[in-house]
């Protein structure tokens, strides 16, 4: 069985889309600096509290609202980061489509933006739409040159057309049906990224379905626009590796240096989009001569052992990550 992800590893390396998965991925620099700074004002003690009382809030799957400062603090330095490096992981599946334009639903400090002027870093106008305007400001002083909307996307009858429109951790916390009112507005994408939960994945799943059977594209994650053949009590989610900064570290206590923030979520295009042969659905399972991977293909989900005397097999296997989308086999000679 050749396996035959990819040619070799370098050109695997130039072609994947998404990034290692044990890639962590950090906020730009000058974006730390100023949350560094923020959260200094605040001072580490009702720093402490406010993490404390976001987490319980998330936990107990309850949207939390960053009333005062004290909490766009604590949400700036334990949440972002790996809103951010999620976004990151996801918009670089669609980083050779024609994005110029974007539109943050539910932008809170700016997490998506920012991840898509990483791609697209000439993207103008970006628009955020926002109902805390305290929020809103600080999305807007990480990211000069964009604009924002106040408004409560729950009312709103609909959003002004963008090439790319994402909506990052918002989707869950409204109360109206909104997937058709942000499939109008996305002339190129649309992206919608959840927690990595059963809750948010069967949020990702509905939009998902109704959206394909509006017209739209599949472009990530899934191989295919077939049913989607997860089956409960599993649920289809990845996980992006996020760098803790020491303050993130001393306000969770934690010894670690790194957390992995999981998330589903559905990237749809306009045209037609060529899709990968697979997806790795989770952490691939290295044994002593043979690599174990679940797939998710366009027949279906699949269990897949691949032993070292396949050899050019397993030199791609080794290079598979949780999230990776795999290249289409040549010639039928793949998985
Ligand atoms: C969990 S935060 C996610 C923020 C950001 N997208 C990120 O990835 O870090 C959810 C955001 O959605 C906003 N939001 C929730 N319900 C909203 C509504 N009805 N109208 C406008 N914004 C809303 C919240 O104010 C918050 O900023």
């Amino acid at each position: 069985m050749a396996f035959n992800l990819h040619p070799n590893r370098h050109r695997a390396a130039e072609r994947s889309s998404t990034p290692p998965y044990h890639e962590r991925v950090q906020l730009p620099p000058h974006i730390r600096r100023a949350i560094e700074e923020r959260a200094g004002a605040i001072g580490f003690p009702a720093l402490k509290r406010a993490a404390a009382a976001l987490s319980d809030a998330y936990r107990d799957g309850k949207p939390a609202r960053l009333t005062n400062d004290e909490a766009i603090a604590a949400y700036l330095v334990t949440r972002m980061p790996a809103t951010y490096a999620a976004a990151h992981a996801v918009l670089g599946e669609l980083r050779d489509l024609p994005i110029r334009t974007v539109l943050d639903i539910g932008a809170g400090t700016g997490a998506a933006s920012l991840a898509a002027r990483a791609f697209f870093p000439t993207a103008d106008p970006v628009t955020l739409v926002e109902r805390d305007p305290s929020l809103a400001s600080t999305a807007l002083s990480f990211l000069p040159g964009a604009t924002a909307v106040h408004t409560d996307l729950n009312c709103a009858p609909a959003f002004p057309p963008h090439d790319l429109v994402i909506a990052a951790w918002s989707v869950g916390e409204l109360s109206a049906p909104i997937a058709a009112r942000l499939w109008e507005a996305a002339r190129v994408a649309l992206v919608v990224i959840e927690p990595g939960t059963p809750r948010g994945f069967a949020l990702i799943r509905r939009l998902r379905d109704e959206l394909l059977a509006g017209g739209a594209h599949m472009a990530a994650p899934c191989p295919a626009a077939i049913p989607c053949p997860m089956v409960e009590p599993d649920w289809c989610h990845f996980a992006a590796r996020v760098e803790r900064s020491s303050l993130h570290r001393r306000i969770k206590d934690g010894a670690l240096g790194y957390e992995d923030e999981k998330y589903s979520y559905v990237a749809l295009v306009r045209d037609p989009a060529a899709l990968g042969h697979a997806r790795v659905l989770r952490r691939p399972q290295h044994h002593p001569g043979w690599i174990e991977l679940r797939l998710c293909t366009p027949t279906g989900i699949a269990d897949r052992r691949v032993t070292r005397r396949d050899r050019a097999a397993f030199r791609e296997a080794r290079s598979a990550d949780w999230g990776s989308r795999l290249a289409q086999p040549k010639d039928g000679a793949g998985v």
